[in-house]
C-alpha cells in the first residue's frame, strides 16, 4: 500500500466528459505510468483536496480524446491501485431516463446494467492456475455513495440517490427504440463508461461510486433531437455542482 507523505492513502478520482482537470485541486506532482495491461489514459496528477490527498486521473485523456469504447479501463483502474489508491469516485456524464433526471442533474446511481461488448473487462484471463467469479451483486460501494449523498446534501446540491445506470457501447447515442427498452429493463440514467470500470475495481477490490451528471434527456425523452449544443450547456450548468460534491465528500 502506498501512501502519502502525511500517511493518508489517496481517493482517486477518474474525471469523464467535461471533468479533463480539476480546479480546486492543488496539484503538487504527475506520473506518468505504465502497467501490464498497457498505458492508462493520461498522466496521474497527485494533489490535494484541503488534507485530502487526491490521485486525478482523464478518463478520456487530456484533451479528452478517447472514445468510451477504447478507453484502456484496466490500465487506469490497475494505475490508480499502483498509486496506493483504494477508493475511487468515478465521474460520469449520462443521458437522463427517469423523470426525475433531466440535464445537470447530479445522480449517484446504486445499481448498473451492463450492454457494453467487445470490451477487455476482467484481469483474469490468459495463463490462469484457477477461475475467479466475483460477486458483484452491489456494483457501487455503499459507503462511498453515502459520502457523496451525504455531500451534496451538505451543500445544498439537489441529487437522486438511486439509479440504474446502463451502459451502453457508444460511441454513439441511443436510438429511441433502444431507450424504450432500457427503461423497461428498469435502467434510469445511460452512458458510456460506466462499465467495465467498475467491475475491474472490483476485481482489484477497490472500493468505487459513480457521481453522474445528467448532460441530456436520452434519445426520445425530449421533443428534440441530441445536441453537442445542449450536452455542452448542461456541462456548463451542472459540472459546478458535481465538483462541489466532490470537494464536500473529500471533507467528510
Ligand atoms: N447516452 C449514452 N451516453 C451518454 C448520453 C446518452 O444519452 N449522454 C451522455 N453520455
Amino acid at each position: 500500500m502506498t501512501e502519502t507523505s502525511s500517511g493518508q492513502i489517496p481517493v482517486g478520482i477518474i474525471g469523464g466528459t467535461g471533468l479533463t482537470e480539476l480546479d480546486g485541486l492543488e496539484i503538487v506532482g504527475e506520473q506518468r505510468m505504465d502497467t501490464p495491461w498497457g498505458a492508462p489514459s493520461d498522466v496521474l496528477v497527485h494533489g490535494r483536496y484541503g488534507h485530502q490527498p487526491v490521485v486525478f486521473l482523464a478518463r478520456h485523456g487530456n484533451p479528452h480524446r478517447i472514445p468510451p469504447h477504447q478507453v484502456n479501463y484496466r490500465a487506469n483502474l490497475w494505475a490508480l491501485r499502483e498509486a496506493g489508491v483504494e477508493t475511487v469516485v468515478a465521474v460520469n456524464a449520462v443521458g437522463g431516463i427517469h423523470a426525475d433526471m433531466g440535464p445537470a442533474r447530479v445522480v449517484i446511481p446504486d445499481q448498473l446494467i451492463d450492454y457494453t461488448w467487445g470490451r477487455p473487462s476482467t484481469y483474469f484471463e490468459g495463463e490462469l492456475e484457477q477461475t475467479t467469479h466475483i460477486d458483484f451483486t452491489y456494483p457501487y460501494t455503499a459507503e462511498v455513495r453515502r459520502s457523496l449523498v451525504r455531500a451534496a446534501r451538505d451543500r445544498g446540491i439537489a441529487c437522486s440517490d438511486f439509479g440504474t445506470y446502463a451502459a451502453t457501447q457508444g460511441p454513439r447515442l441511443e436510438t429511441a427504440a433502444e431507450i424504450v427498452r432500457l427503461e423497461r429493463d428498469g435502467c434510469h440514467l445511460v452512458g458510456m463508461t460506466g462499465m467495465p470500470e467498475a467491475v475491474l475495481a472490483a476485481e482489484l477490490k477497490m472500493n468505487y461510486g459513480c457521481l453522474a451528471l445528467v448532460v441530456n434527456w436520452a434519445a426520445g425523452k425530449a421533443d428534440h433531437i441530441i445536441t453537442m449544443e445542449e450536452i455542452e450547456a448542461a456541462i456548463d450548468e451542472g459540472m459546478a455542482d458535481i465538483k462541489q460534491v466532490l470537494a464536500g465528500s473529500m471533507e467528510a
